[in-house]
């Protein structure tokens, strides 16, 4: 009896960091690819490590339950059981010699793989996932950043079935064997940690381009997918020749290889993977066609595909010491990739996209009880801490050094953190302190960003004095408790900030400038203007210039004032937001009360002004005019009131409908053009102005625009229009037309994976009664696949996390739908089983009754038995 039933997964922590024992030279992989069974051989130069202290240390080889071995030998000589011994999954082995190299022999069955680590199939072809972890689980090997490289991979398999055999770096040999098979050789010319391997095996084509770089070299470039999808692919391939281009003249970065390839692959956890030279993307996030593709999807393929190009330098020619570390590629990356967006399309709408997503669904992460720093400081299981937290805030801190630091010395620092790192796996540390010798600053303080948890507070009062024509700002700063932290020092904040006249100008600033970055260090502090002839208006945080939570007592009036004349675009938006959200907060208490809602003037008006100014940028108007979300709303809620929430929203957007219906019929038809598809900026502006406008028009509930909206159904050449019309009207009160537009949607699109994910994403958010039911019988629908992580997506997370009103319905049939779709994925895919946990880990935040039902659920999944480490650790800690 002193064996525990099931043993509980251990905690890891940054503080215990150890270097490894061994250094890896050479890894030499062969792998015969079969339909039974894939035998991977690896050979491995092993040396010990100088920077190690104890040469005492055995080797400890990562391994995993699903690895058979087969054959383990040291320099030719077979090790028998007593050589070794296996701890857990790791393999132990003792008494080295200083260098050897080591040759494993592993039996793998990646057709039965369907947590899609490490060696698995898509749809018949082999591909791999390695980071974080999942090399483990095709050869024992130190599976750990820090142990870098060279990679020589040799393929064996079926001719017929996988004619394309791929792997990182150059292709040097190749051949037939018997048996109809063939065989590739592949060497990787850069020393890299083993979750930047990639191999793939399939029956692809691919479209080829070359790009040559700025010192002149030829780069081949190649995207591969299956043939049916090889006309989806020139815009991956456009963004991609932008991306090598950007990255040579705003980092100065140049590509490295001679060739850089791209697969899409169906099945995948996450969005793309930068493996050296062969990155290997979900389908989503590389596939685009102006037929099948909404504009958001082109957006999205360009983010990604700039995103994994940029990881060739911030990831893999610099990595990361430890997974603690992960922000210092995904943080920094993301910022690069947001950049490019930014140049390529409009800045202001991406950065107001990006602070959208940060506010809503970061925000709630650091309140909730998967809280954690940037750098965590701890984990059961890495795949855990893919989040906006180590991504999109990792994102924000570095877009603060940035503005702390002025761009040229920013990218002074880059500069100096390539060349001092290049080769090596560092911390985020490093990141900061080549920032802090770049600019000969001391950025100790600003790295509390890094190691404490949560959102800061930032609450700010005006104070004029007349007669000595100064403006004093007063600045206070806390951040709340979070679930793995409970007290904080102040944070370095930088607030950027203007100050407008009551005619809507700028005034100079003490240096003269119109906007200034003032750094906040303390809980509690105050900044003088001096020569402030009237008493302005603040406009505050311009551009979001912290990730914080921003608190100034502005009226109504002042809101709208800024929404006019505020110089910076984002808070223009941002007045707006903030106006409507004051509204809405005041009616969620109005419904509450049981008190009749109306909705006051200030809005309509304020929305109809934006409507009729002709000069704005018509992206910026469309967002001007989205009312702030629910997930926003939940996000801002002391506790979740779903159905008030719901209400208000949809009687606020009703009323704005009905008041201002003639002018959205006028928009409408101005922006309704005959044109041929493009994506560029000012076509997808357009669409999102008349979508948004026929959103309006369709939530006044008149039949006129219901055959609008069937008009632009059937009459769009686009999918971004199609799909529009189509959700519109699936969510609207016609129950009839809804089901006449899904079925033909369905009759055309059938063969068209990634639409039919968009068709099962619609139904998934319909708000009407009855969606579970309809999710429910999905699941059984031909097009519906369990294993497939796109569909689990579109039909399961789309229904629990934009399906408020069903998903919370208060008989608990929501949570007991997705608890129940938890309990089979805890074991089929643990990645993705973990993460549509998600909208059940916040339960503390709902009312009691549904707070009750919740945590129930979590707590059925929690003895369900055999819990994965991905589902342990979320649940462990939601119901801590
Ligand atoms: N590094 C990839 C990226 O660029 C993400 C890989 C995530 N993989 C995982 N198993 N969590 O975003
Ligand atoms: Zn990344």
């Amino acid at each position: 009896m002193n064996q525990p039933a099931t043993e509980q997964p251990s905690v890891i922590y940054l503080k215990d960091y150890e270097a490894p024992a061994f250094l890896v030279e050479q890894t030499d992989l062969r792998f015969e690819l079969e339909e039974e069974q894939t035998l991977v051989r690896s050979q491995v130069r092993y040396s010990r490590n100088p920077g190690c202290v104890s040469r005492q240390r055995p080797l400890v080889l990562d391994g995993h339950e699903s690895l058979e071995l087969q054959r383990l030998s040291i320099d030719g000589e077979v090790l028998s059981a007593q050589d070794y011994r296996r701890e857990g999954e790791q393999l132990v082995i003792p008494d080295l010699p200083d260098s050897f190299t080591l040759e494993c022999v592993t039996r793998i069955e990646p057709q039965n793989n369907t947590a899609l680590e490490g060696l698995y199939k898509s749809d018949g072809m082999f591909c791999t996932q390695c980071e974080a972890e999942g090399f483990r689980r095709i050869t024992f090997y130190q599976d750990r950043p820090d142990v870098m490289g060279l990679f020589e991979t040799t393929i064996v398999a079926d001719k017929q079935r996988y004619p394309v055999l791929l792997s990182n770096g150059n292709l040097v040999d190749g051949g037939d064997e018997e048996g109809g098979k063939h065989w590739v050789r592949w060497q990787d010319p850069f020393p890299k940690p083993a979750y930047l391997f990639a191999l793939v095996g399939g029956d692809l084509e691919y479209v080829e381009d070359r790009y040559t770089t700025c010192s002149g070299r030829q780069i081949a470039l190649k995207i591969f997918a299956e043939a049916k999808d090889l006309d989806k692919l020139e815009y991956a391939m456009t963004s991609l020749k932008q991306s090598m281009q950007w990255d040579e003249q705003v980092y100065g970065r140049e590509y490295d290889l001679d060739i850089f390839m791209i697969v899409a692959v169906d099945f995948f956890n996450m969005g793309a993977m930068e493996n050296k030279g062969l990155n290997i993307f979900n389908t989503s996030c590389v596939l685009a066609h102006p037929k099948t593709t909404v504009d958001t999807g082109f957006q999205r393929v360009e983010g990604v595909v700039a995103h994994e190009y940029f990881h060739n330098w911030s990831g893999n020619r610099v990595t990361c010491r430890d997974w603690f570390q992960l922000s210092l590629k995904e943080g920094f990356t993301v910022f690069r990739d947001a950049e490019f967006s930014a140049d390529m399309n409009s800045r202001t709408v991406k950065r107001i996209e990006d602070v959208t997503l940060l506010r809503t669904a970061q925000f709630a992460e650091d309140a909730g009880p998967m809280a954690h720093p940037v750098r965590p400081a701890s984990f059961i299981e890495i795949s855990n801490f893919y989040t906006l937290t180590v991504y999109e805030k990792g994102c924000e801190v570095v877009r603060m050094l940035r503005t702390l630091l002025g761009a040229e010395t920013f990218r002074k620092g880059s500069d100096l953190y390539f060349d001092r790192h290049d080769g090596q796996a560092v911390t985020t540390d490093d990141f900061v302190q080549a920032m802090a010798d770049a600019s000969g600053r001391d950025m100790s303080r600003f790295k509390l960003w890094y190691s404490q948890s949560g959102t800061p507070q930032l609450s700010i009062s005006g104070e004029y004095d007349a007669e000595h024509q100064r403006y004093t700002l007063h600045m206070h700063q806390s951040c709340p408790a979070s679930a793995d932290m409970a007290t904080k020092q102040p944070f370095l904040i930088p607030v950027a900030v203007g100050l407008l006249d009551p005619q809507g100008g700028e005034i100079p600033l003490n240096d003269g400038a119109t906007t200034e970055v003032l750094e906040l260090i303390a809980a509690e502090q105050s900044f003088v203007f001096e020569n402030i002839p009237v008493e302005p208006i603040p406009s505050l945080l311009r551009d979001f210039s912290a990730p914080v939570k921003l608190q100034f007592p502005y009226s109504s009036e002042q809101l709208v004032f800024l929404m006019q004349h505020d110089s910076d675009g984002f808070n223009r938006w941002d007045a707006a937001q903030q106006l409507a959200v004051g509204i809405m907060s005041g009616l969620i208490g109005d419904y509450q009360q049981g008190r009749e809602l109306r909705l006051e003037p200030a809005l309509i008006r304020a929305y109809e002004q934006v409507l009729s100014n002709q000069g704005l940028d018509k992206a910026m108007v469309a967002k001007v005019l989205t009312l702030p979300t629910e997930a926003y709303l939940s996000e801002l809620a002391e506790e979740i009131d779903v159905d008030a929430i719901y209400s208000v929203r949809r009687f606020v957007r009703e009323t704005i409908a009905a008041a201002l219906a003639p002018v959205f019929l006028q928009v409408y038809h101005d922006n309704n053009l005959v044109e041929e598809y493009s994506p560029d900026a000012a076509s997808v502006a357009r669409r999102s102005l008349k979508n948004l406008a026929l959103a309006y028009l369709m939530a006044t509930g008149k039949e006129d625009y219901l055959m609008l909206a069937q008009q632009q159904f059937d009459e769009a050449d686009n999918m971004t229009d199609s799909q529009a019309a189509l959700t519109l009207i699936v969510h609207s009160e016609h129950r009839q037309a809804a089901s006449v537009v899904l079925e033909s949607f369905y009759q055309r699109w059938q063969n068209e994976s990634l639409v039919v994910n968009q068709w099962l994403g619609v139904q998934a958010s319909d708000p009407t009664a009855g969606a579970l039911m309809r999710v429910q019988a999905l699941l059984e629908h031909p097009a519906y696949d369990s294993t497939n992580p796109n569909k689990i997506r579109a039909l399961i997370a789309v229904f629990c996390a934009q399906n408020i009103l069903n998903f919370h319905n208060s008989d608990g049939s929501g949570y007991r739908f997705l608890a129940d779709q938890i309990i089979v994925l805890n074991t089929q895919n643990p990645q993705i089983a973990s993460r549509l946990l998600t909208p059940l880990t916040r339960w503390r935040k709902y009312p009691a009754e549904r707070s009750a039902l919740m945590k129930a659920e979590l707590e059925r999944i929690s003895v369900s038995g055999n819990l994965s480490r991905d589902v342990f650790e979320v649940l462990s800690k939601s119901l801590a």
